[in-house]
């Protein structure tokens, strides 16, 4: 069989180790899909970077190019940010690829253009990496659940800020205190506004609610509030009334099913609820469904390695549709439902 061919958009943190995996597990990705794999191109914007374990004469900055060569099967973006991705996504479903993605900030709000065009070019979109690091969340959500029906999605899906929330929690701390220590250890980034004003989770919502409820949700649709008005105080009220306070994503269906609501806002939780006890930057997705219950998913919701998890997961899956010359489920059947910011709750 003909080794099938990935190139890489993106080799930061997440695209070193999806390099890595592919070359010390090459021979268990082979026995999984059928195949070899072969990394065959890696754009990024420093050349001159070294990257262990890729071959340099792999490296290019022209992502463009590397994209329209016509003999990639499956590109991988992990780039993020809307632009330049979007249009080497769609370029790469013109010039033959199928496509994993990591970017829920693109996703979200373009979810709906970009399967459009993977079906227009018979082609595969996949993003489990976007929504929660290695969790796995998109597969059971729109095929393990596909013959259920979800009413609702209660998220931590977001590390940083529940690092933050869960130091206050526990050491008294005030926000600034708790994000200066979530910076130092890496967790934050140097601008933390995404992940503290919600904007992180708010996509990540927007993901999970389009999925589960099988309409689309933008991330405009999303209400969004952040966590830096949390303090000391208000988690010293929460612990008297036998609560904790996270940064909740929640997506819900409306009693009569004809409308969906997905928001993002610090909320109060009962200690014994499952959410409560997620500690550190670790997310847990808690999802009600009607006829399967109470379902709780929960792991490393960022990082290199667990982010690449989910990764080389859609990898393997695109490969096999590939190699089965066919496409995964992708964005099935939906009906678009109403999207009301706060919903009736
Ligand atoms: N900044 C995100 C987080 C990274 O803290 O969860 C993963 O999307």
């Amino acid at each position: 069989t003909r080794p099938l061919k990935v190139a890489l958009l993106g080799c930061g943190v997440v695209g070193s180790e999806v390099a890595r995996i592919m070359t010390t597990h090459a021979d268990d990705l082979t026995a999984r899909i059928g195949a070899p794999v072969e990394l065959a191109g890696v754009a990024v914007r420093r050349p001159s970077k070294v990257r262990e374990g890729i071959d340099p004469a792999l490296v290019t900055t022209d992502a463009t190019a590397l994209v329209k060569r016509g003999d990639i099967d499956v590109i991988v973006e992990v780039i993020g940010g809307i632009e330049p991705a979007r249009t080497l996504i769609t370029t790469a479903f013109e010039h033959g690829a199928s496509v994993v993605s990591a970017n829920k900030a693109l996703l979200a709000q373009d979810g709906a253009a970009l399967h459009a065009a993977a079906v227009e070019h018979g082609r595969d979109l996949y993003y489990e990496a976007a929504v929660a690091g290695a969790i796995p969340l998109i597969r059971p959500l729109r095929e393990s659940l596909a013959g259920d029906k979800v009413n609702r999605v209660l998220g931590i899906v977001n590390g940083t800020t529940n690092f933050i929330l869960d130091k206050m929690d526990s050491t008294g701390a005030g926000y600034q205190e708790a994000l200066d220590e979530a910076t130092a250890l890496g967790y934050a980034e140097a601008d933390p506004t995404a992940d503290v004003e919600g904007f992180d989770a708010a996509a990540k919502a927007a993901i999970l609610a389009g999925i589960a409820f099988h309409t689309r949700v933008r991330l405009d649709d999303v209400y969004r509030e952040g966590m830096t008005e949390v303090t000391a105080a208000d988690f010293a009220s929460a612990k008297e009334m036998g609560c904790t306070i996270k940064l909740l994503a929640i997506c819900e269906r409306a009693a009569d099913g004809g409308s969906v609501t997905a928001r993002v806002h610090p909320a109060m939780i009962p200690l014994d609820h499952p959410l409560a006890s997620v500690r550190g930057a670790y997310n847990a997705v808690f999802v009600e469904a009607e006829a399967a219950g109470q379902l709780m998913f929960y792991g490393p919701g960022a990082g290199g390695a667990p982010t690449a998890s989910a990764v080389l997961g859609d990898l393997v899956a695109v490969c096999r549709n590939k190699l089965a010359e066919s496409t995964g489920p992708g964005e099935s059947a939906y009906t678009q439902l109403p999207v009301s910011p706060m919903g009736d709750v």
